[in-house]
């Protein structure tokens, strides 16, 4: 398990296993990658993070997944594999997120995109000016985003 705080100073504990804070995550975060590129959404108060969000009542941390890249981006997964899982210790409350990442097949347009401004393509993640720029969410400004981008290229682009 990796230990680190995140942005706002809560702790957060990392790991790649396979559900090793909860069975029943209540959040999940999706890194999708549509051909060479990186797909994000722009939140309209956070600003550009991976699609994700929380799980439904009835719903399995995988539907709330594709669901949450679909009402985001528009993106349609071909792929959807787990990577990993991350508690945070917020002030109110801790909250556990499963980390997937996702082949995207297509982007279809969306009447709407819920909170967000919709799809947003990058070629690369600028992770070392990503914590000091505000068009950036929060949640992309800790070591999540660096460690499982690491996972992602050594045990799935590289395989
Ligand atoms: P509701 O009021 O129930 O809608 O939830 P909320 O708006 O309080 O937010 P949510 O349940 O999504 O998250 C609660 C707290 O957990 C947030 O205020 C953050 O501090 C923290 N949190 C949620 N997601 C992440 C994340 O991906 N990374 C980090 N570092 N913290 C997160």
């Amino acid at each position: 398990m990796i230990v680190f705080q995140d942005a706002y100073q809560n702790e957060v504990n990392l790991s790649f296993t396979k559900n090793p804070f909860s069975n029943k995550p209540k959040h999940v975060w999706v890194l999708c990658k549509l051909q060479n590129q990186w797909l994000l959404t722009n939140h309209r108060e956070r600003g550009l993070e991976f699609p994700g969000g929380k799980v439904e009542d009835g719903e399995t941390p995988e539907e709330a997944a594709i669901r949450e890249v679909s009402e985001e981006t528009g993106g349609k997964i071909k792929n959807l594999q787990y990577i990993g899982q991350y508690k945070v210790f917020g002030k109110g409350k801790t909250i556990v997120k499963n980390i997937y990442y996702a082949v995207i097949d297509e982007l279809l347009p969306q009447s709407t995109y819920y909170e967000t401004k919709g799809p947003v393509l990058l070629t690369t993640i600028p992770l070392v000016t990503i914590p000091k720029d505000r068009k950036y969410s929060f949640i992309m400004k800790d070591d999540v985003l660096r460690y499982s981008l690491a996972y992602v290229h050594q045990y799935i682009e590289n395989k």
